[in-house]
């Protein structure tokens, strides 16, 4: 009996494993070369399909990033800290990725006792996804631990927003300053984590 049922699992997982992945086969090829990109429930996206698209982004996103001609823009030697691009709803419905420089070695372990150094720099970029099926993409987020002094009521963290196309949204103490000030608010939620929110642990890379 054992057998039978085992042959028939496996005829069935014969049939239905090659629709699966000739459905996401054909969902790649219908991928145009633009920055936009449409896909059938982009907020319903697996984690392995979200990693393809950002595989086939990333490039053009720094390339967009860097023409704000600010530092860090170019992080893709960095370390990721998670696997695969995963939606973030305080960053509006967005499909994000975190990186850290190598100052910012103490991440995981921040407190209120161990802030992180000066220099220390975390890294959000971002693929934006609408119901209707658009993904293109989205701005970057930027932290940078800056001297004591610099903002001591935000741990003084400096907070930066670049739009796609490389256009500086605003920079805490300089341009724009003032359309960041909700980012430092919000990020006071986790204030005893020196400002640094905690990745969604089933994202977060293992082994490294
Ligand atoms: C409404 C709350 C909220 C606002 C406003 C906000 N953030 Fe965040 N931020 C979060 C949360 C929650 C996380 C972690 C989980 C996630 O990505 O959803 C996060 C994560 C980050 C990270 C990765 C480091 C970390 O804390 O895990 C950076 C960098 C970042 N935000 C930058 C910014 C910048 C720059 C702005 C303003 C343009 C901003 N944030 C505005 C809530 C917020």
């Amino acid at each position: 009996m054992i057998r039978i049922r085992t042959l028939i699992f496996a005829a069935l997982l014969a049939v239905i494993w090659p629709l699966q992945i000739s459905a996401s086969d054909s969902t790649l090829e219908r991928w145009p070369e633009g920055d936009h990109i449409r896909v059938h429930d982009p907020l319903g996206l697996a984690a392995e399909e979200a990693e393809k698209i950002y595989d086939t982004l990333l490039d053009r996103m720094v390339a967009g990033y860097a023409k704000s001609g600010l530092d860090h823009v170019d992080y893709r030697a960095w370390r990721r800290l998670n696997r695969a691009p995963y939606i973030s709803d305080q960053h509006g419905a967005r499909f994000v990725n975190v990186y850290i420089n190598d100052v910012a070695v103490d991440f995981f372990s921040a407190s209120d006792e161990q802030q992180m150094a000066v220099g220390s720099v975390v890294i959000k970029d971002s693929i934006s996804a609408v119901e209707s099926g658009g993904i293109a993409r989205g701005p970057l987020f930027i932290m940078e631990k800056m001297p004591a002094g610099f903002a001591p009521d935000f741990g003084d963290w400096r907070y930066t927003m670049i739009m796609p196309n490389g256009k500086l949204f605003g920079m805490t103490g300089g341009t724009g300053s003032r359309s960041v000030e909700f980012c430092g608010e919000c990020h006071l939620q986790v204030a005893p984590r020196d400002h640094l929110f905690e990745l969604p642990e089933e994202y977060l890379k293992t082994a490294e």
